[in-house]
């Protein structure tokens, strides 16, 4: 009987095993798979891996926040995204050895309209987060420039991933416009803290914040308001897990049963 997990810290709040669940539910995987949660803290995440990679049961997890560079740090093979991004949020055990992917690069793709090669994209933020989807959208062929509130390390992160680097945007020169940033989770005024004002979005544009949060936020309300297409985090949830489950089962998951998980948690 295959077992998977997330593995974060904390881990409570994921709504990865509902969303999972109800993917394996409507694969008639559920009675052969399992997909847990696993509260591992730091000092405690290396000898845990290590022990889920030999023992057979777990055929992989996904992880989460601290422990994604923790766990490409530990796999003996990635994928050159992964590598790239310096992050992994899926592992899988093969016959003892550890295999690293990163999806959430992946799932930022599939997540979106169409694609964006050969057009500007404006990506906001330089953390882990940025860095897949700079990764990602450079990787399609976009034209990405980062702005970050601080601006050195977002050079530093742009001439890394191969992208531009930019202080005072024009947000209408943009095709996509990606918030990788947790602004305004933290009550922050959203158009204080980022190159954004509530009238810079036009129809034809697309709108991604990485943020999830029961409303829509301030971004995506100004951006829906002026009839842009929004993505939201929970989008970007569903197809990154979409993706690690594919490569665990070898199977297409349901990306609607996945929706419908996930919007109700
Ligand atoms: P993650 O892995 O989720 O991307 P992170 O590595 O802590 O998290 O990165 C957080 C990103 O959000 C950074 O780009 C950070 O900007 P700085 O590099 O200047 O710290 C950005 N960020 C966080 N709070 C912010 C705020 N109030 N205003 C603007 N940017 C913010």
């Amino acid at each position: 009987m295959p077992r998977l997990a997330v593995i974060g810290h904390p881990v409570a709040h994921s709504r990865s095993p509902d969303m999972q669940t109800a993917a394996l539910m409507e694969m008639k995987l559920a009675g052969e798979w399992t997909y847990g949660a696993l509260d591992v803290a730091p000092e405690d995440f290396e000898a845990t891996v290590a022990e889920l990679a030999v023992a057979e049961e777990y055929a992989g997890v996904n992880i989460t926040v601290p422990h994604k560079e923790a766990a490409l740090a530990m796999a003996d093979e990635a994928s050159e995204g992964a590598r790239a991004i310096g992050a992994a949020n899926t592992l899988s055990f093969r016959e003892g050895r550890i295999v690293a992917d990163n999806t959430d690069a992946g799932g930022l793709l599939r997540s979106l309209p169409r694609s964006f090669r050969g057009e500007r994209v404006l990506v906001l933020g330089a953390g882990g987060a940025a860095r897949a989807a700079i990764w990602a959208l450079v990787d399609e062929g976009a034209s990405v420039d980062v702005w970050n509130r601080t601006a050195d390390r977002g050079a530093t992160v742009a001439a890394e991933l191969g992208a531009g680097t930019i202080t005072d945007p024009d947000p209408a020169a943009y095709s996509l416009i990606v918030n990788t940033t947790a602004v305004g989770l933290a009550g922050e005024d959203t158009f204080e803290a980022l190159p954004l004002s509530p009238d810079s979005f036009a129809a034809g544009q697309t709108v991604l914040d990485m943020v999830y949060t029961e409303e829509p936020s301030a971004l995506l309300a100004a951006a829906e308001d002026a009839g842009a297409t929004v993505v939201d985090g929970l989008e970007m949830l569903v197809q990154q897990g979409a993706l690690s489950l594919r490569i665990w089962t070898g199977e297409e998951p349901s990306i609607e049963a996945m929706r419908t998980a996930v919007r109700r948690g």
